[in-house]
């Protein structure tokens, strides 16, 4: 008997801006992504500085093409239904619908797609889980708002959700508001599409914008019962513990005060109120957030279910000799110092399987709200060996791992609704732009310059996923025995 409920969602998970490209098709507008060159035209460094995203022209912008999901999406849900999903994770791109992003009505040829995509995934009975900002907030909306700063994309945001509700109604259930939305705080280009530097006090105005998606997120997912009291509707957190590097209690604390960067956000969402630990930040920091009345009361729509992305662990350190001394290694979005007892993917992000079963427990400890893992695996090179075939074992054993720690952590008894590895197909990276940094079952032929057939092929761990799903999760190990 299988630990996972039988109606546990095996799926994967995509992104519009890493995975449609048509960049400019059937009327889209801009969204962040879209200035954004590849790693070696110094990608982080422009997510980081705006300005240059706006003004200087880069030789290759990756999502412009993306895999061309566009026009292969068929294909793709063909080969994901040969699977055995039981739902694909993918986000709306918001200016595909309002290409400024503060129109009164939506784009048509817009939604046409959208209608496609959702119809083709329920022909095979895979169930929408739908994103509705992934790093996609449309850039005319930096330009003339300066992005979530502005009260105003409330309105604007609300307006999108509710055509997307109303036209999905009874084909999408699953939504989620905001992808990851405390990156709100390390790449507000990305998550907000607005430059704090352009601002007298950047933290302030860091919170002001949170605010407005918190209350924008409340809303939405307000509007989306109203519209159909069967959405299910989640917030979205890049969680990942953070780990003391020693039992002196100044890292214990450390430790706990970056944990709490993240949970700031689901605490207002899954909650329904700013945590007590909010008001000593904010008076210490000397912010003011600006709330209008009524405010309190809308935050009181808290989400059904936490989605969350998990690549790995960080370590944290509160002496300053330390942090400035030692080694530290990338991750999702937060770097960390080495963790001794670990090993790290290619990029430098630390593999703890553990690690999950440890977010997951102190998650559902925290909030007693059913979780969803909506992100989790393993960006690596991928090489055909003398047959063409791409033995990926290393990614395998990650996700292997990785869902007995979802497994443990349902046996520990956190309510986990489903498993949505990211990048089920080679997508390009979000951090780098790379295609060479690679997640999926299925390969793309692509280079990290755009060259490439597109042809899609299977890798080893096509198969492999496979058994996973049919055997609900019991057959994971590397060669499909069981749990
Ligand atoms: C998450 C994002 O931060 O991590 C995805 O939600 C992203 O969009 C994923 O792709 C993996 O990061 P990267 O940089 O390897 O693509």
């Amino acid at each position: 008997m299988s630990i996972f409920n039988e109606d546990f969602l095996w799926g994967g998970a995509i992104a519009a801006n890493q995975y449609e490209g048509g960049y400019q098709e059937g009327g889209k507008g801009l969204g962040p992504v879209d200035l954004l060159p590849n790693k070696d035209e110094n990608r982080v460094h422009v997510m980081y500085h705006p300005e240059l995203a706006m003004k200087e022209k880069f030789n290759y912008y990756p999502s412009h093409q993306a895999i061309d999901g566009y026009h292969y999406f068929k294909e793709d849900i063909a080969m994901f239904a040969e699977m055995g999903f039981k739902c694909l994770r993918m986000s709306v791109s918001w200016p595909r619908i309002f290409p400024n992003g503060d129109e009164e009505t939506p784009n048509e040829a817009g939604l046409k797609f959208y209608d496609e995509l959702f119809d083709e995934c329920l022909k095979y009975n895979i169930e929408p889980v739908v994103t509705l900002n992934h790093f996609d907030t449309p850039i005319y909306l930096y330009e003339k708002y300066d992005g979530w700063t502005n009260r105003k994309l409330i309105d604007f945001f609300v307006r999108y959700a509710s055509v997307m509700f109303n036209r999905y109604k009874g084909k999408v259930k699953y939504w989620l508001t905001f992808n990851e939305i405390n990156i709100l705080q390390v790449l507000p280009f990305l998550g907000g599409s607005f430059d704090p530097e352009k601002f007298e006090n950047p933290l302030q105005t860091k919170y002001q914008a949170a605010h407005h998606q918190l209350v924008a997120s409340a809303l939405a997912t307000k509007l989306a019962r109203e519209i159909d009291p069967a959405n299910k509707i989640g917030c979205m957190l890049a969680a990942g513990e953070a780990y003391p590097n020693t039992c002196n209690p100044n890292d214990i604390w450390a430790a706990k005060m970056l944990d709490r960067e993240g949970f700031f956000f689901i605490d207002v969402q899954v909650r329904g109120k700013y945590p007590s630990y909010s008001r000593r930040f904010f008076e210490e920091q000397q912010l003011e957030i600006k709330q209008e009345k009524e405010d309190a009361e809308i935050l009181k729509n808290t989400v059904d279910f936490i989605g969350f992305s998990y690549y790995s662990t960080k370590v944290v350190s509160a002496d300053e000799q330390v942090l400035s001394s030692s080694e530290k290694t990338d991750g999702n979005i937060f770097s960390s110092l080495e963790n001794p007892y670990l090993p790290k993917s290619e990029w430098g992000w630390i593999i703890d399987p553990m690690g999950l079963r440890i977010t997951m427990n102190t998650l559902y400890d925290r909030y007693q709200v059913p979780l969803f893992v909506v992100e989790n695996g393993l960006g690596a090179v991928d090489k055909p060996n003398e047959a063409g075939i791409i033995e990926d074992d290393y990614r395998i054993n990650y996700l292997s791992e990785h869902i007995q720690a979802v497994g443990e952590a349902v046996k520990d008894g956190v309510e986990v609704w489903g498993y949505t590895p990211w990048g089920c197909i080679d997508i390009i990276s979000a951090g780098t732009g790379q295609m060479s940094k690679r997640y999926g079952f299925i390969y793309v032929d692509l280079d990290d310059n755009g060259v490439g057939s597109f042809k899609r092929s299977k890798k080893a761990s096509f198969d492999w996923y496979k058994q996973v799903i049919a055997s609900n999760g019991e057959k994971v190990g590397r060669n499909n025995d069981e749990f």
